[in-house]
């Protein structure tokens, strides 16, 4: 397929739902993961597709300021509309499919909370409508299937017979909105988008390969597998960072050096309390995750980091680290400064440090040293610090 000939084709992402079986304390579809929302993992997968030439955004009434934002940053050329969902699924998809552009002759009707999708599984959804009126992805059941009631099993069906449904569900057009009206004249609720269009006469639906990595995130379980999936998928393993920071040494400030005051005639300048240290190590973390730097995540022009405890800041930095999925494997910093003598001082740093970073204060390092007089840390006029990290993939 040419990539023109994907103008008739629009991916509807539904993402209305209010997540109570996760009971998170922001909408579903805008939890963290890896550093982004949630719904921008299938905002992006099908701005990617060459097969999907429009993307129609069914938000929920609570974060439709926010779908305007995410939607301009991960579907930046295929957003063709956002729509406000509807009480049930259903009623979120129907307002979709009101919202599609003229010309559009297939639709792909997927679940924002399913961020996994893949490319194969687009390709092959939306290929086979060439011979079908709809396809679906589908996973075989790899356990027995029994029917049970008030806790007692009453029987064992032959599992071969069924097969999980995921998303996108895609169909054409035409028939999609006839099933609707069908439902609505008879009243019907289905659960997915496929069991509306099984009941027309004679519609044919395609199941095509799915993928469990495609799953549905619904319980904390499934966010907590997500987040696992995720660091797995960019980390390999094991992965570095490394961070520099620098302060000037000026009169009337306290000497922060990992959490410790040390008694000195000068401190260093900052916004935060300039804590060099808590800083390097800040922007190794956050460079071993690729989530940016400490800068971006803490302004300097916002005055709530005024004189901050930098121990905080590295906590809420190990907050994100762990939400990417990464844990801390070891830290190694070296302080680089004339004067004054901060040995005394490393042990009470590496326990501040540690207790920050959760970790054993067997997993840090802080050297010091000096550049017998060279370099503006030579004249003492300021203070210099440089990190190494490693972090693993939980
Ligand atoms: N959805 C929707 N409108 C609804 C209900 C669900 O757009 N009224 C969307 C969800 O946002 C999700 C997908 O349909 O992307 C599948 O629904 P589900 O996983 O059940 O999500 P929620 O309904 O948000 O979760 P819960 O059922 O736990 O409240
Ligand atoms: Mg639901």
């Amino acid at each position: 397929m040419s990539t023109q000939d994907n103008k008739g084709i629009t991916a509807i992402i539904v993402a209305a739902g209010s997540g109570v079986r996760l009971s998170a304390d922001c909408p579903k579809p805008l939890i963290q993961l890896g550093n982004r929302p949630l719904v921008s993992f299938s905002l992006e997968a099908f701005e990617l597709s060459p097969k999907i030439g429009n993307i129609v955004l069914v938000a929920g009434q609570k974060w439709l300021k926010e779908a305007d934002d995410i939607s301009r940053t991960w579907a930046p050329t295929k957003l063709f509309s956002i729509v406000k969902g509807g009480k049930e699924r259903f009623d979120s998809v129907r307002a979709g499919m009101d919202k599609l552009p003229d010309n559009c002759r297939i639709v792909a009707v997927h679940d924002a909370a399913r961020p996994f999708i893949s490319q194969r599984i687009i390709n092959d959804t939306i290929g086979a409508l060439g011979k079908f009126h709809g396809a679906v992805p589908g996973i075989p059941l790899v356990d027995t299937l029994k029917i049970q009631s008030e806790g007692l099993s009453r029987g064992t069906r032959d599992r071969n017979q069924f097969t999980m449904t995921q998303t996108p569900q895609c169909f054409h057009r035409e028939i999609l909105e006839e099933a609707f009206r069908l439902a609505d004249k008879d009243g019907f609720s289905g659960t997915d988008d496929a069991s509306y269009v099984e009941r027309l006469p004679g519609a044919r639906i395609a199941i095509v390969d799915g993928d469990p990595d495609n799953y549905k995130i619904t319980t904390e379980y499934d966010l907590n597998r997500a987040r696992t999936m995720l660091a797995n998928s960019i980390s390999h393993g094991y992965r570095c960072g490394e961070g520099y920071d620098a302060h000037r040494l000026v009169p009337d400030r306290p000497l922060m050096l990992g959490g410790v005051n040390i008694p000195f005639d000068r401190g260093l300048e900052g916004h935060s309390d300039a804590d060099v240290l808590c800083h390097a190590i800040s922007d190794a973390l956050l460079g071993a995750a690729a989530l940016g730097d400490l800068g971006a995540h803490f302004p300097d022009s916002d005055p709530a980091y005024k004189n901050i405890s930098s121990v905080l800041l590295l906590e809420k930095i190990h907050e994100m680290l762990k939400d990417s999925g990464f844990s801390i494997s070891n830290v190694d910093a070296t302080l680089i400064l004339q004067k004054p003598k901060v040995a005394p001082y490393i042990k009470e740093m590496k326990v501040n440090l540690a207790k920050a970073l959760q970790t054993s204060p067997e997993n840090i390092s802080v050297k010091a040293t000096t550049t017998e007089g060279m370099g503006f840390e030579g004249r003492a006029e300021g203070v210099s610090c440089r990190v190494v990290v490693m972090v693993k993939g939980d």
